[in-house]
């Protein structure tokens, strides 16, 4: 499956906001100006697969809900988000390659009967510092073991990985150019990072081999939401 190469459409938008109606209310703002919105667990848990179904009348919707369990439980759960037909969905590669193969296998079946869905792995969850990995009994460092999670993930027949830009190229060099690059973290030119540590521009993020960027504040919390997406999109077509 190519990624279409339209800037726009490598434009993900967070919708992290707590309940549908705000959310619905940004998508349509949004509608025609970005190539999906992402669902996180607090919109879902709070509004379901029906609101999912709502939102998809304004966009493709990437449903980041980061499965992690026993194989066959995230497999019947993955089959259950799949009626929904979403462009994206996630697990943990934590969850080691027997529950990542289950999930693809779950995936490739809904992809044989026509459906969209691209199965992404997260690998090693940004909030966890050096010394609280450690304390989790990891002998190597973070961005270590995220790179060998994601020729895991890759091996197990994910589609790609959630990573930050400045792992892209690595893990792209590691797992194949096919092999896609979702990356948060993405903040235009001369705006607020918020509570993001490393950010990278919209135009660098492409170069350093991101195929999705991630952005929700500057977006979310901008005036004018169309106008700010616009702009990103403008900014993506400098680097793309
Ligand atoms: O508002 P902002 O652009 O920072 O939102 C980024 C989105 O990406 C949020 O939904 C956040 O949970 C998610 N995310 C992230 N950093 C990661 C992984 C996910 O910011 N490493």
């Amino acid at each position: 499956m190519k990624l279409n190469a339209d800037p726009k459409s490598r434009l993900v938008v967070a919708l992290d906001v707590p309940e549908a109606a705000s959310a619905l209310r940004m998508a349509e703002r949004l509608s025609g100006e970005v190539g999906m919105l992402k669902v996180g667990l607090e919109l879902f848990c709070a509004e379901g697969p029906a609101f999912v179904r709502e939102l998809q009348a304004f966009a493709p919707v990437f449903m980041d809900l980061k499965f992690h369990d026993i194989p066959t439980t995230v497999r019947r759960a993955l089959e259950a988000v799949l009626t929904l037909d979403p462009r994206l969905i996630n697990v943990h590669a934590q969850g080691g390659p027997q529950m990542m193969e289950a999930a693809a296998q779950a995936v490739r079946a809904h992809r044989a009967a026509g459906g969209r869905t691209q199965l992404l792995a997260v690998t090693v969850l940004t909030s966890l510092g050096r010394e609280e990995w450690a304390r989790l009994g990891h002998a190597e460092e973070p961005g270590a073991a995220a790179l060998q999670l994601a020729r895991l993930a890759s091996d197990s027949g994910c589609d790609g990985v959630v990573c930050s830009a400045h792992e892209a190229s690595a893990v792209r060099d590691a797992c194949g150019a096919d092999f896609m690059r979702l990356c948060p973290g993405i903040r235009p030119k001369g705006s607020a990072t918020h509570d993001q540590a490393r950010v990278v521009d919209p135009a660098s993020a492409l170069q350093m081999g991101a195929n999705w960027l991630v952005v929700g504040r500057p977006i979310t919390h901008a005036e004018d939401p169309r106008a700010a997406a616009r702009a990103i999109v403008e900014e993506m077509k400098s680097g793309a």
